[in-house]
């Protein structure tokens, strides 16, 4: 039976002290190379992606309207407020693993698993996600050129998805190579995709006609009724019909496009790696979260002005709104764009991943020996080749589609958590240096963790499910494994084992 103290235990911290110092292994040790502005660049490479390039069309025609715009400002309001938490962590712990790190400090170990764990959907579910994604435009920039994959390939639902595991093959033996190489390789794919988007936004200008922009709010109408478990939890709760457009239709976009939005908290899982990490990973966070608000506010905007929102691609909007003004060949350019963008959001996702579970091979709630640093590459070679393997295998097999949902929900939870740590530190840990403070606590955290309930409220019962699916067998894991190798365990308890 377990007793009152071994329950107790499994909220054990880990002093931001010790996470500091575990980070001063020699074996364990990760270079630190990256400075703010490598950091905005992660952060932009990780962020920019399928939301703006896929779902803008799809939700501007289907629930939001030209004013979709808007709902890109609620859904980057929603982000600045937990960005400004996790920059206050950032800057307190900047240690690999993010609010993995930043719970075991605060909550304790086992919330703090329950959030590693849950970042795995967020880091290798999405980075499979996105591969796909990238796989799709590949054929069919290919199919452009004439050259058509074979169905069983690639497109809509292959047998085995060449493409997508074929570029997250290459981009985990970039990460492997070295953190400065990724870095690197990054800015070059960010600045095509930065480029392209701001062709986008300029070229679109000559073509907008301000009638596409009436009705900007459209008015509202109820959607079909969803039943079961497609509906959104919010609906079976409080027995309410959904509607399109209309101002509803704003906040209902809202959570739809969050997805653009995550990523910005990966650039605190590069925390260890940075030079000056107390004020440049703030800097970075809110630098990348401000650029890419300001990006998808133009270019929604300005594809909604370019098409009626009734017609706008729910694939390719940004290419299709070119296509039918007559530049098929911008088009194309976006395209190619399109391809730079997703590469970049999977290799980060990638990265952030492999550092969130070092952090937590280190802490000995996985195997530590998979958190060994290659001696020349010195990065965490083997975890690196293990998650690639993971997600080549998600990526090239399994065939998503509302899984993402998954993502966003697996993500608005680690801001939930993360918006209650900032408070528990200020009460526990007043004395912590802090380079960067979260402004108006307790309020703002707490806005932030009402906001991100709501958006999770919006998400269907069937996520939900799969979400406390996914708890439940990193819950068992832990009392399995963790629990009893922890290196905060008690020698007691790792004799045990
Ligand atoms: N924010 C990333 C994207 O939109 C995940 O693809």
């Amino acid at each position: 039976m377990w007793e009152i103290s071994q329950i107790v235990d499994i909220f054990r911290t880990k002093t931001v002290e010790q996470s500091i110092r575990d980070t001063e292994a020699p074996e364990h040790q990760l270079r630190k190379r990256l400075t703010a502005t490598d950091l905005t660049v992660f952060g932009i490479g990780v962020i920019v992606g399928t939301g703006i390039f896929v779902l803008t069309g799809q939700v501007a025609k289907e629930t939001a309207g030209p004013a979709v715009a808007v709902s890109f400002v609620v859904a980057g309001i929603v982000c600045a407020l937990a960005a400004l938490c996790y920059a206050e962590f950032a800057s307190t712990i900047p240690v690999a693993g993010s609010a993995y790190t930043f719970s075991f400090a605060t909550l304790g170990e086992f919330p703090a698993w329950v959030i590693g764990w849950d970042l795995i959907l967020e880091l290798a579910l999405a980075a499979a996600v996105v591969a796909v994604g990238w796989s799709g435009y590949f054929a069919s920039l290919l199919s452009t050129f004439g050259l058509n994959l074979p169905p069983s390939i690639a497109g809509a639902d292959p047998v085995v998805n060449v493409p997508a595991i074929a570029i997250v093959a290459l981009l985990t033996a970039v990460l492997v190579a070295g953190i400065k190489l990724s870095s690197r390789v990054n800015l070059i794919l960010v600045i095509t995709k930065v480029a392209v988007v701001l062709l986008v936004i300029v070229a679109g200008l000559f073509f907008i006609k301000s009638a596409n922009y009436t009705p900007f709010i459209p008015e509202a109408v109820p959607t079909a009724r969803v039943e079961g478990l497609e509906a959104p939890l919010f609906q079976v709760l409080f027995g309410i019909t959904p509607v399109a457009f209309g101002v509803i239709g704003i906040f209902s976009a809202a959570a739809i496009v969050f997805f653009a939005f995550i990523g910005f908290d990966i650039v605190a899982t590069a925390a260890e790696e940075t030079v000056d990490p107390q004020r440049d990973v703030p800097r970075g966070i809110i630098g990348s979260l401000v650029i890419c608000t300001i990006l998808y506010v133009a270019v929604s905007l300005v594809v909604v002005g370019m098409q009626h929102y009734t017609q706008l691609s729910t694939d390719a909007p940004l290419s299709g709104a070119f296509t039918a003004v007559g530049q098929p060949w911008l088009a194309s350019i976006i395209g190619v764009g399109a391809i730079a963008g997703l590469t970049t959001v999977v290799l980060v996702l990638l990265m952030g991943q492999t550092r969130v579970l070092f952090a937590m091979c280190r802490d000995g709630l996985l195997p530590r020996p998979l958190a060994k640093v290659h001696p020349r590459f010195g990065t965490p070679a083997r975890l690196t080749m293990l998650i690639g393997v993971v997600t080549m295998a998600l990526a090239g097999f399994v065939s998503f589609g509302e899984l993402a949902e998954l993502v966003n929900i697996g993500t608005l939870f680690a801001f939930v958590v993360v918006s209650i740590g900032v408070v528990v530190l200020r009460r526990t840990r007043p004395d912590l240096p802090r380079a960067f403070k979260t402004p108006l606590v307790p309020v703002l955290p707490a806005l932030s963790v009402l906001a991100c309930l709501y958006l999770m409220l919006n998400l269907p019962v069937q996520t939900w499910l799969r979400f406390l699916i996914w708890m439940v067998i990193g819950v068992v894991l832990y009392f399995g494994y963790g629990y009893w190798h922890s290196r905060t365990a008690t020698p007691w308890q790792q004799a045990r084992h």
